[in-house]
């Protein structure tokens, strides 16, 4: 079985698979952020545009999803696309026994793209490896969530005007929840940039990304998020990742580790921003949600427009191929 070396993208997306966060240098990051503003001012003035209507887009979910799915859904539709899905390992040949890279050499044969959720890490690149068409991760186990680190990066720049001279706190379930693994790896690829990971000591920030962002990032540790707080430009909330803990027992005793309460929020600044990737648990307090500093649900619409671009970019296309 050949598994695909990761292709940088050094500026250049046409037919290339987009699986992890270190393909991407900061001039590809920006590119993507551009090109999902110019999808957001589309998608105002027309809701839609015509230049993926002659290509299919799989949706491929073996994990539960909302956003990723419906977001890729809604980009491939709002681009023309028409998109063929399946969602949950239940319904799929892979409840037979059947093996991933046969399951995607069959949807190659369909589809012109192919975003990806499945639980291992690792999967989207083993898919890579056979597809033709460009393979998208929408989220590989543990391992990375490029699409939602690249929302991530294009909120923070909406929100901050530039992303430079920023403090980023992390906080929750560093070790197994992906987004903070591909949202460090892009932070990394900026200047001035420090982060702060808080969580309980058994879910701590992976050794292998910490030792890749180290040096290029100030990164600082620690299990007390009042600690860090003051000194907060973005707080980055994740949930305990459930599905990853192999005893209840251990879930149990880390589901209630942090909660971002009013009180909580008393001690971020007034410039700063809050974001979740979603779904959120209990680590927001609905209370929150009210203030102008929570830009989660922000984060949702920012999703679509970057995955828009991204669908354009690994076909080739552009808002300028429209047709009248
Ligand atoms: C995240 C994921 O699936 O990794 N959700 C998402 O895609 N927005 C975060 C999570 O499930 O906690």
């Amino acid at each position: 079985m050949s598994v695909a070396e990761l292709e940088p993208i050094n500026g250049d997306f046409e037919g290339k698979h987009i699986v992890s966060m270190n393909q991407f240098e900061r001039p590809d990051i920006e590119m993507v952020m551009e090109g999902a503003e110019e999808m957001a001012a589309m998608v105002d003035e027309q809701g839609r545009s015509n230049i993926l209507d002659d290509l299919v887009v799989a949706n491929l979910f073996y994990e539960p999803s909302t956003r990723t799915f419906l977001s890729f859904e809604a980009a491939a539709k709002r681009l023309g696309a028409a998109t063929i899905s399946s969602q949950g390992v239940e319904f799929s040949s892979i409840s037979k026994g059947e093996t991933l890279t046969d399951t995607i050499q069959t949807v190659d044969a369909y589809a012109d793209t192919i975003a990806l959720r499945h639980g291992e890490k690792g999967a989207a690149k083993v898919a890579a490896g056979v597809a033709v068409s460009p393979v998208i991760n929408g989220g590989d186990g543990v391992g990375e969530h490029p699409t939602q680190a690249l929302l991530d990066m294009f909120t923070i720049k909406r929100e901050f005007g530039s992303i430079s001279d920023l403090t980023v706190t992390m906080l929750g379930d560093l070790a197994n929840g992906r987004t903070v693994h591909s949202l460090a790896r892009s932070l990394s690829k900026y200047n001035g940039i420090k982060i702060n990971l808080v969580s309980p000591r058994e879910l701590r920030m992976p050794e292998d990304v910490r030792s890749e962002i180290s040096g290029k990032v100030d990164q600082e540790e620690t299990e007390h998020l009042e600690n860090v707080l003051e000194e907060t430009d973005v707080l980055y909330v994740t949930r305990i990742q459930k599905e990853r803990f192999e005893n209840s027992e251990d879930y149990e005793q880390h589901k209630q580790a942090y909660t971002v309460d009013a009180e909580a929020m008393k001690l971020l600044p007034r410039h700063a921003r809050v974001l979740h990737p979603l779904p959120r648990v209990t680590e927001i307090h609905h209370e929150v949600d009210n203030d102008r500093r929570a830009v989660y649900f922000d984060q949702v619409a920012n999703g679509m427009f970057v995955r828009m671009d991204l669908l354009a970019k690994v076909n080739g296309r552009s808002l300028e191929d429209e047709e009248a």
